[in-house]
Formats: C-alpha cells, structure tokens, sequence
C-alpha cells in the first residue's frame, strides 16, 4: 500500500513534501520517508511512525536541494522498522515504491544470491537488484526497462539516478499521478494531494515508464500523451472545531447527504435512466461488490432492491469475486462497485475482472479522479467531500444513499413502483438529513453507553432484515477505533451458537425498527438477559421490558431510512468510546484508509 511523492525542480521542498505526504498518510502511517536530490548528491531521511515524527527530524531547509522523493508506508513485507522504511537509497540511486512485487523470493535468488544479509522486504530486495543490474547495463532507460521486464506484481515506483539527475516512474496497478506547474513537476499517488502545486495533470496508465530530466517529461513508452488542465479539489483537510477528523464527519452527514440527494433529484438521472434502461434490457440480475464498509453497503442495497425491484441481487467480497468463475454465458449481470476511494486494490482488481469478461459495470464512488472510474461503463457519485478518518462514516451513508436512489430508478424502469410510491420514497430520503440532525441533538445516551462498555469484555451487535448490516457496520466501526472484540450478527442466528458467547460481562446492542419484527427482536433481547447479558436496545418505540436494558429511543424510521437512521448512534458510540479509551481515533493501529495492496 503506501503513498509516494516526488517534487522535480521546485523549491521549498521540506514543507511541500510534508504538506504531500501529510494528505497522503491515509494510505499508511507505519514509517515515512524523504530523499533530497540535487547535484549529483541524495540525501536520505526515515522515521518510524507518522509523518509528524519524520517532520521533527527534517532540521534543515534543504534549500540547497532541487528535487525530493518521499513515502509514507503500511508495513505489507517485512516489520515495521527504519531498515525498511522507504526511500531505500545510497549515494547513487534512491527509490520508493506503493505496492508488491510478489516475485521478491525469486529476484533474491536470481541477483541477490551472494547476499549474506537477510532481505525482509520486497522493495529493498528491488533496490538491490536494481543496483546489481546497474554495474552492467550504463544507460538508464535500458536499466528501468530490464527492471521492469523482471517485476511481477502491483506497484508504482519513483526512482532517482544521481549521475544523470534522472526520475523514473514506473506504473503497473498501484495509482500515480504527474501534475505540473511551470517549470515544477510534482508526482502523487493521490492527485487530490497536490490540489495547490498544479495546473496540469496526467494519470498513469499501467506499463507507463516516463523520465523526467531537468523539468522535461519525456514519455517512453507512449508518445500520444497529454496532459489536462487540473480542476482543484474543493475538498479541504481541516478538522475545524473539532478534536478528531472523524466526529466531524459524523456531523457532516446531514450536509452531504443533502447535497448527494439534490444530484440525484436533478435532471442528471434522465440521462442516467436512459443509460440503465438500455443496460437492464439486456441484464436480469445486479451483483453488489465492495471491501470493508462498502461491502455493508453493498449487503444493505440487496435489501433495498429485494424489497422495491424485482432485480436479483447478490453481493461479493471484491477479495473473492477476483478468484471466482464468472465465466457464465448466460448471465447478464450488471456488476456494481461501490468504493468510497476508487482506488481499493481488490475492488479495482475485481472491476478490470468483470470488465475482462464482457460484463457491463457501475461505480459508485466518492473519488471522481480515481482509477476505478477510468475503467466503469458509468459512474455514479457520492458527495461525501474528502474523507480522512480511517474508519468510514459519512461515505458509508452517502453510498447508502446513491444506491437508494438507484434502486429507485431500477423499480421505476422495471415498473415494480408507481409513480406515487416512487415518490413517497424519494421524499423519505430528503428527509433523512432532518432525522440525522435530530439524532445528533440527542446525546444523553452517549456517556451511560461508553461506562457500559468500558467494563465489557466484548460488545456484539443483533438485528434483523435491512438494519443487519447496520449491526456489521457498527460493529466493525467499534473494533476499528477502540480495538474492542466485536461482532454483528442477524437475530435469528444468535440461538444457533453466538448466544453461547453471552454472560455478565458482554453488552448487546440491539438495533430494532418499529415493524413488523419488532417482537422478534424484543424476543432476541430477553433471551440475551435470560442469561445474564446487558442489552442496549436503539429503537423507535419502547419495548416496555424494565429488566437491565437500556434503550434509547430514535425518531421514527421507515423501511428505506432507517439504515441511515440506525448507522449514525453507532458511529457515534464508538467514537466516544474510543475517545475514552485514548486510541489513535482518526489512524487506528495497523489498518490505513485505501488499501491499495492486495
Ligand atoms: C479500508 C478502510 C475501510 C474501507 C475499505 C474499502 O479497509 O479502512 O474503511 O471501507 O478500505 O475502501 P473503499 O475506498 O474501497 O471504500
């Protein structure tokens, strides 16, 4: 995974190259990395940790410096450690790399032989072979070529020769951009992140070697290539008022759940409709994909389009769907994919599959510039703005929110809704950011939840039909940020196994909508204090039980907001929760924002 950078004949390279990596450290925060080039001379610089850490170590300007090459790491080979903290470099060449090459073992075998140390990681085993290959081949493309004709794997790589003041860069899978600004030319593997450097911009295709010498860019493998007049991003990377970058996600869901909604009133979806028309005329069934909180997206619109359309629908894990047979000529499924970074290795992985196939593809993403829109037949967007906490939050509603439209639009072409019913529906969902705002006026249950859970040992999430992916996705939100052992599961499933989990020091969340279920949940929840278990109940109306159980009551949901309703108090607990723990609340241990490895 990791995030790369490279700044070519600029000035001011100390505070650029942090601002870069900075905004790139979603994608990893294990180690960190600078090299500063200029004059035939490199200068290395690692941290372990954060980029705030490499930051106190940079002391000097580094004004005497031309050129910069940075990374920020998620440990994928080899521990966490400054060994293996990239750039890897000595006085000749320095490199760093976002991805894996899977053919390491091999390459050490085949160059690296005689080495008696022990290589733990992919791209230090590169830089090595590189330097091997360099004593016998003189001419730098040649090299990079002869490089390339060895790697297997995803990776981009930025690689800077100190004899010919050359940059190379290398794109096969992993995302990289190549932004200009007069004479300066900046590498990223997030474009976004160089919203302030750049007026032009090109994205790498895979198989794309270019160099830059001086402030020239030469494209050696594909002369065609034009750069694009760069739109900045409107998207800002502050968190305002608030201590963490997540709580004040949480709060801007009702703004950009309003905003997503307004797109999808908008005429856009006449254009849309006529688009989906022409692909439902030759499809019979939708499969969802996602990874991590979009794939509970993902379950969550199965629900929807079970109970408004007529569509089949299943849902995949992108990791899966990769390896799967989907060689079936009859089927014409449409496969929709739903990633709040468009960069999600195994989802990208999965699209370029399904797309290998002949199988037609949609995207539901909040990052217009990522690859996975490049490579979908149409893209529908959320507008979620940036998103830097680690765990997901308002990407997820907005992603809810996309796919309740879609769903919507499907019924209406499959004439499964009259127009009344459509409406009635679409009028719930501009409701959904009223509802949002009161929940977030109600925060009296906030405080006696988070003692309830801090003497827990665990904390499992129970409901039923289209609130049990909520109960995933809380759950998986409380295990990212606080660490606690969580799970979900639907409540028809506790009595065969979960319930043997249950005693006196587990607290059960229950998430129980005001239907038609309503007392099998409540059933679901006796049963849980029957034996000993502390219940917390989130619900529109009261159980009327007084043993143990805690409830807080909700506004009244219906059948398509009440994830939204439901999802919300759950972000919100964990947030609090872990706030109380003392976690790392916007960059939990080991995991990173888009993973982009596979
Ligand atoms: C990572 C993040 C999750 C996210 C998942 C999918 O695991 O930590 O929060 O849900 O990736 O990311 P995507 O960008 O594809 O939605």
């Amino acid at each position: 995974m990791c995030g790369i950078v490279g700044i070519i004949n600029s000035n001011e390279l100390k505070v650029k190259s942090l601002n870069i990596l900075s905004k790139l450290e979603y994608r990893g925060y294990d180690s960190a990395g600078v090299s500063f080039l200029s004059n035939k001379k490199i200068k290395t610089i690692t941290e372990v940790g954060k980029i705030s850490k490499l930051s106190k170590s940079l002391t000097s300007t580094y004004d005497n410096f031309h050129s910069v090459i940075g990374h920020t790491r998620w440990a994928t080979h080899g521990v966490v450690s400054k060994n293996n903290a990239h750039p890897f470099s000595d006085q000749k060449i320095s490199l760093v790399c976002n991805g894996i090459i899977e053919n390491y073992k091999d390459l050490q075998k085949k160059y690296l032989a005689h080495y008696k140390k022990n290589i733990e990681s992919d791209v230090e085993t590169v830089f090595l072979v590189l330097k091997e290959l360099s004593k016998k081949i003189n001419d730098k493309y040649k090299l990079i070529k002869k490089l390339k004709s060895i790697l297997r794997g995803n990776y981009a790589f930025l690689i800077y020769f100190s004899d010919t003041e050359e940059t190379y860069a290398l794109k096969a899978g992993s995302p990289l951009s190549i932004g200009k600004k007069m004479n300066s030319v900046y590498f990223s593997s997030d474009p976004s992140a160089l919203d302030e450097y750049i007026y032009e911009i090109y994205h790498l295709h895979d198989g794309d070697v270019l160099r830059v010498s001086k402030s020239e860019v030469s494209f050696l493998n594909n002369n065609k290539v034009k750069f694009l007049p760069y739109q900045q991003s409107t998207n800002k990377f502050s968190k305002g008022d608030f201590k963490h970058f997540m709580i004040k996600e949480i709060h801007e869901q009702p703004i950009v759940l309003k905003n997503t909604q307004k797109y999808y009133d908008k005429d856009y979806f006449v254009d849309f409709r006529d688009k989906l028309k022409d692909l439902l005329q030759e499809s019979n069934s939708f499969v969802f994909v996602g990874c991590g909180t979009a794939y509970h997206a993902c379950l969550t619109a199965k629900y929807y389009f079970e109970k408004f359309t007529s569509i089949n629908v299943s849902c995949e894990y992108a990791s899966e769907l990769r390896y799967k047979n989907i060689n079936n000529k009859n089927s014409k499924a449409i496969y929709i994919f739903i990633s709040q970074s468009g960069e999600t290795m195994d989802t990208l992985m999965a699209l370029k599959y399904v797309k290998s196939k002949g199988f037609n593809s949609i995207v539901i993403t909040n990052s217009l510039e990522s690859t996975m829109v490049r490579e979908a037949n149409i893209t529908l967007p959320t507008f979620a703005m940036k998103e830097i906490g680690v765990a997901s939050t308002k990407a997820f509603t907005c992603q809810l929110l996309a796919l309740a439209n879609l769903c919507l639009e499907v019924g209406v072409i499959n004439k499964n809704l009259n127009s009344k019913e459509y409406l009635k529906l679409k009028k719930d969902l501009r409701n959904i950011p009223s509802k949002l705002n009161k929940i977030l006026k109600m925060d009296n249950y906030l405080d006696k939840i988070v003692n309830l859970l801090s003497s827990a040992k665990a904390c499992y999430f129970i409901a039923r039909n289209n609130v049990f992916p909520i109960a995933l996705e809380g759950s998986l939100k409380l295990k990212e940020i606080s660490y606690m052992h969580s799970e979900g599961f639907a409540g028809g499933e506790m009595k065969h196994g979960p319930i043997a989990l249950i005693d006196k020091e587990v607290v059960s969340i229950c998430l129980n909508p005001n239907n038609e279920l309503f007392e099998k949940s409540n059933s679901n929840c006796e049963e849980i204090l029957a034996r000993g278990g502390k219940v917390i109940v989130f619900s529109s109306k009261t159980s009327g039980s007084k043993k143990n159980l805690f409830e807080v009551i909700l506004p009244k949901e219906t059948y398509i907001d009440a994830p939204f309703i439901y999802t919300m108090p759950l972000q919100l607990i964990s947030y609090y929760y872990a706030l109380n723990e003392g976690t790392d609340i916007d960059q939990p241990r080991n995991l990173a924002k888009s993973v982009t490895v596979e």
